[in-house]
This record gives structure tokens, sequence and C-alpha cells, in this order.
């Protein structure tokens, strides 16, 4: 097995989620300051890192990984996250997966292999859920990485109805030397209304001995307070909140929530200060406004189709053009590419 050094540990953190769209790097790095430990991107493909080229950028001080057809961002990342940020991978293949990791495990500090995803997508794809029923193939991805990669190879599953089925499950999971597990306590066909299994999650803790990092509570987690409950009750050390954070990012600072309207500025900040998409930037601000956008100001944040306009809307149009023109004038130009 491959020696790994300083490498990141999975016992008793607070964990940013994966989530599509959402865990870009704006929210990443809000999740930090706010005090998560550890911040997992959103899922990416395999393929979709497969073609694309790894890119200093010296403007904005990250590394980015642009896909090369069309220059669209696929991953983009930075210092400040190095040793706190997982990338979580959808894959169903091993020599795929490990082309990947070898070809990002210089930029992050873990690898996670989405083995929950419920969607149509995924499924037909032999990705995500798919997987729960495919021990040998997802045993078989997990060995190539945590063999050939030097940062901690982790995977996130959902339950089966069946606690014990659920146990055997994962035991065969760690006998692949993975580092940590993520278990979100519901099964592939339940939703995010249904009760999530704590039982089962705490069951699971009771008896393996790598560190399982509870998922599912943020249908109960209104406060930080809620998040300890929810660890307590899994009987786990390490938990994952996707939802709670969402809506609104403070939820991880143990002094208690921001105002909505602080945690937008404050993530605005940080898309403007990275460059976010304006379609992602608006998307994240929709997943925290929800029904407010329903207010005139909501409906006026909905026609917004540039950073400024969105940004204008939180008094910091200025901060944008004056940040944008910055990067202009330092041009584009300077992003230097660094591997083929
Ligand atoms: C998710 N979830 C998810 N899970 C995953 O493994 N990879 C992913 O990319 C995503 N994407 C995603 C997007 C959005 C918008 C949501 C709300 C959720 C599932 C998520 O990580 C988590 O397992 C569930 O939401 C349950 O946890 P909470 O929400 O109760 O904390």
């Amino acid at each position: 097995m491959t020696r790994i050094t300083n490498k990141l540990t999975y016992d008793n953190k607070i964990i940013l989620a994966p989530m599509v769209r959402v865990g870009t790097l704006p929210m990443r790095l809000l999740a930090l300051d706010y005090g998560a430990d550890i911040v997992y991107s959103e899922e990416l493909i395999d393929w979709k890192f497969l073609k694309s080229v790894r890119r200093e950028n010296d403007v904005l001080g990250t590394i980015d990984y642009l896909d090369k057809s069309d220059g669209s961002v696929v991953f983009r990342t930075c210092k400040r996250e190095k040793d706190k940020v997982v990338i979580q991978l959808g894959t169903c293949d091993p020599e795929r997966a490990l082309k990947v990791a070898k070809m990002i495990e210089q930029d992050v500090a873990g690898i996670d292999i989405n083995m929950g995803c419920p969607k149509e997508f995924s499924l037909k794809g032999g990705m995500g859920a798919a997987l729960l029923k495919q021990p040998e193939k997802a045993k078989s991805i997990l060995n190539a990485l945590t063999q050939n990669v030097n940062v901690p190879i982790t995977c996130k599953i959902r339950v089966f109805e069946d606690v014990e089925e659920t146990l055997t499950l994962v035991k065969e999971l760690v006998s692949t030397g993975i580092a940590a597990i993520a278990i979100h306590g519901r099964t592939k066909a339940e939703r995010p209304q249904h009760q999530n299994r704590n039982e089962t999650i705490k069951k699971i803790a009771e008896n393996i001995a790598i560190p399982i990092i509870a998922n599912g509570g943020s249908r109960e987690i209104e406060k930080y307070q809620d998040i300890v409950k929810f660890k307590h009750q899994c009987g786990c050390s390490s938990v994952m909140i996707a939802r709670a954070a969402e809506g609104n990012c403070s939820i991880f600072r143990p002094q208690g929530l921001l105002d909505l309207e602080n945690v937008i500025i404050d993530y605005l900040k940080y898309a403007v200060d990275y460059d976010n998409s304006p379609s992602n930037t608006k998307y994240c601000i929709q997943n925290m406004l929800k029904e407010l956008q329903e207010t005139p100001r909501g409906k006026r944040f909905l026609e917004c189709q540039t950073l400024e306009q969105i940004c204008a809307i939180w008094d910091m149009g200025d901060y944008c053009r004056k940040k944008q023109l910055k990067f202009h004038s330092q041009g584009i130009l300077s992003r230097r590419e660094v591997t083929p």
C-alpha cells in the first residue's frame, strides 16, 4: 500500500457534504470560514476529468481543471483548501478512476467515490447507488485507489433496509483499506422526507473500526447544536451536512447561525474573488433564498444575468466591477499551462 504523509484524518470532523452545483469553490471556502473541518466537492464524473487540462491560474491564485473543448471549469481549487478538500468522483470503472486520481492527487486532501446517488443518470451508467449491489466492482475501484494513490480514499453510501446486509457491505468496502466511510441513512428508494435511519448508522459505527461519517440529518438540523445531537444519535464522531448548509452555510458556526443576508454577502465575495460563473452563483443563492425569491427583491435577483448584476442587489456592484477590471487588466492570458 502507498505510504501517505500528513494525511487527512476523518475522526471528530464536521464536513460539508458533496452537492452537485452547490459544492463549488466559493461554498467550500465559506464552509471552512464558518467552521467546517473538511469540504467535499460536488460529484464530478471521471470522464469529465479525463477530458480536462490542469492549469495554474495566476490571476485568481487557483488550480483549474478546464474542459479541453470549451474551456469551462470542471474543478477549481486553491491553496487555502488544499489540506481540507475531498474530491468526489462518479465512476464505475477502476482504470478510469485511477487515471483521474493520479491526475488530481497533488491538488486535493482526499478522494471519495460516490456510491449513493440514486439518480437515473448515475444508475444507468453503473455509478452511484448502482455500486451498492455490485460489491466486487465497488471493491475493485477502491482497491485500485487505496493501493496506488497518495491521499486517503473514502466512499459515500446509502443503507439497505436490512441492517445486517448494510453491515456486510460496509465490512467488504472497509477491507479495501479505505480511510473512512460516509453513510447516508436512507435507502436508494427513500427521499429526503423519509426518516433517516440513524439506528442503522449507529449499529455500523459500533461494529466498524474506521471512522463512520453520519449523514442524512438535515431535516432536523436548524442550528449547530442539532448537528451535535445528530452525531450522538448516530454514535459517530463525524458528521456530514448537506441541505442545512445549502440553505445557510453558517450552520457550521458553533457560535450560532448568521443572518442569511450576511451569508449571501460573504458568499458573493468569494464568488467574485474566484470568478465563479454567474449561473452557478445564481443557483447557489436561489437555494439560500428559497421562498424569498417571491419577494420583489427576489424577483429582481432572478432577472440578473451577470455577476455584477447579482452583486448589485446586495450593494456589492462596485466591489465586483473593480475586481473584474483588475482580473481583466492582469489578463486571462497569464493562465499558465502546467501539464499537457
Ligand atoms: C446532494 N447529495 C449528493 N450526494 C453525493 O454523494 N454527491 C453529490 O454530488 C450530491 N449532490 C447533491 C446535491 C444537492 C443539491 C443535495 C441537496 C444533495 C446528497 C447529499 O450529499 C446528502 O447525502 C443528502 O442530502 C442527505 O444529507 P442531509 O441533506 O440530510 O444533510
